[in-house]
């Protein structure tokens, strides 16, 4: 695996370090609201960070699986979004917190926040790991962001290409002549 990675951009201590700043900062956000908050993760790209995020949050929160598929090349963001598999616990009046991998041109998350609005939750906010900052669109709002990264195709961590590398520990550039 490692003969394929170009250069390591975001470390793996340094995402650990960032993740007990966000949890601080989740925490600081909710308040009296945090206990029983509802985490929703964006399979499967957020499994890992969701899974070291929420073990440092020092307060009772469930978390509500639902499965949405992509069309989308390889590497490249987009393309239809559809939900395949409907949450599963009731979210009414609960406070929301959805957890995704990468926001890069907004479409997956746009599908994903509203699908979650039409069930009523007492607020809906969102966490990303990483934002690609050239391409997200300003209109849309995203509450906690790990990492804002240049426009490159990233891997590890959870990110994939082709379903491969999500088990590199650290955020990483893939070669490009990989995938061109
Ligand atoms: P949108 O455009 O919907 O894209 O915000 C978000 C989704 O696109 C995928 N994506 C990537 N996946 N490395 C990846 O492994 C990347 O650099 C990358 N950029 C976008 C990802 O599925 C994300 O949730």
């Amino acid at each position: 695996m490692q003969q394929d990675i170009e250069r390591i951009l975001i470390p793996r201590s340094r995402i650990q370090d960032r993740l007990h700043e966000l949890a601080r900062e989740i925490e600081g956000v909710y308040g009296d609201q945090s206990e029983g908050l509802i985490i929703v993760p964006v399979l499967a790209g957020s499994i890992i960070f969701t899974s070291d995020l929420i073990r440092c949050l020092p307060f009772k929160m469930k978390i509500g699986l639902m499965t949405i598929s992509r069309y989308r090349g390889a590497t490249t963001a987009g393309g239809e979004t559809r939900l395949v598999q409907d949450l599963n616990l009731d979210i009414r009046d609960r406070h929301v917190l959805v957890v995704d991998d990468i926001l890069d041109t907004g479409g997956t998350l746009r599908v994903v926040l509203s699908q979650l609005a039409l069930r009523g939750p007492a607020s809906l906010r969102t966490c990303v790991l990483l934002r690609k900052l050239a391409k997200a669109p300003t209109d849309f709002q995203v509450e906690f962001v790990g990492f804002d990264i240049e426009d490159v195709f990233v891997v590890g961590y959870g990110l994939d290409y082709n379903n491969h590398y999500r088990n590199w520990p650290d955020i990483a550039v893939l070669r490009p002549e990989l995938y061109r």
